[in-house]
């Protein structure tokens, strides 16, 4: 059964956890973007540092990287949003679990939904939602088709990976 989970606001706690994560050896960059190198160690502490700083000033309404965790507050994952578009009514949102054996249960698709409900609560002149992949990423296509997500952009053989050729998808999400 999937565990329960929320999407939460940082805490003290989760910096340190969050660093580890950000770490390059974990596996979770390597489905998340391989094509890309993970973060440079001091673009990871840039990124902690910015987030210590919310606990102090707390972005409004929420931060534009909030916690998943589970029922009882661990930290699982992240989930994100950024805008590629200057057009206020649409954002990009990118999820996290970052220990590959939480996998596979069902909480991506759970967490998802938790902030895609979030968003529309919170920014009422939303009306899509979208986000990018590769097509490596199955549970990630897989997550979002399964939420309504449809394609609206395919780059053919964007990405090499592993002697392998990979798309780039970007989906969207109409919520109003
Ligand atoms: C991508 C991610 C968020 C998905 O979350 P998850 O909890 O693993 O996904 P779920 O269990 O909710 O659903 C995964 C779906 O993909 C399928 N799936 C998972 N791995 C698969 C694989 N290797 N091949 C085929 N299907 C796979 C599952 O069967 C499930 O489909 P179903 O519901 O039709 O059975 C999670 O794996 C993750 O955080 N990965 C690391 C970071 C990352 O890649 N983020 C996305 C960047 S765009």
């Amino acid at each position: 059964m999937t565990p329960e989970i929320e999407i939460r606001d940082w805490q003290g706690g989760d910096l340190l956890w969050f660093r580890f994560w950000l770490q390059k050896e974990h596996r979770w960059h390597r489905l998340d973007a391989p094509y890309q190198p993970p973060m440079s160690d001091e673009e990871a502490d840039e990124l902690v540092e910015e987030i210590a700083n919310w606990l102090v000033t707390p972005p409004l309404p929420f931060a534009s990287r909030m916690v998943i965790s589970l029922s009882d507050g661990e930290p699982i994952g992240t989930v994100c949003r950024y805008r590629w578009e200057s057009d206020r009514t649409t954002t990009y949102v990118g999820i996290a679990l970052y220990d590959p054996e939480l996998w596979g249960q069902g909480i991506g698709r759970k967490a998802l939904v938790a902030w895609i409900e979030l968003l529309k609560a919170g920014y009422l002149e939303l009306n899509r939602i979208c986000l990018s992949t590769w097509t490596g990423n199955t549970a990630m296509v897989r997550v979002a088709r399964h939420l309504g997500f449809k394609e609206f952009t395919r780059v053919t053989e964007a990405y090499e990976c592993g002697g392998f050729k990979y798309d780039r998808v970007s989906l969207e999400l109409t919520i109003r």
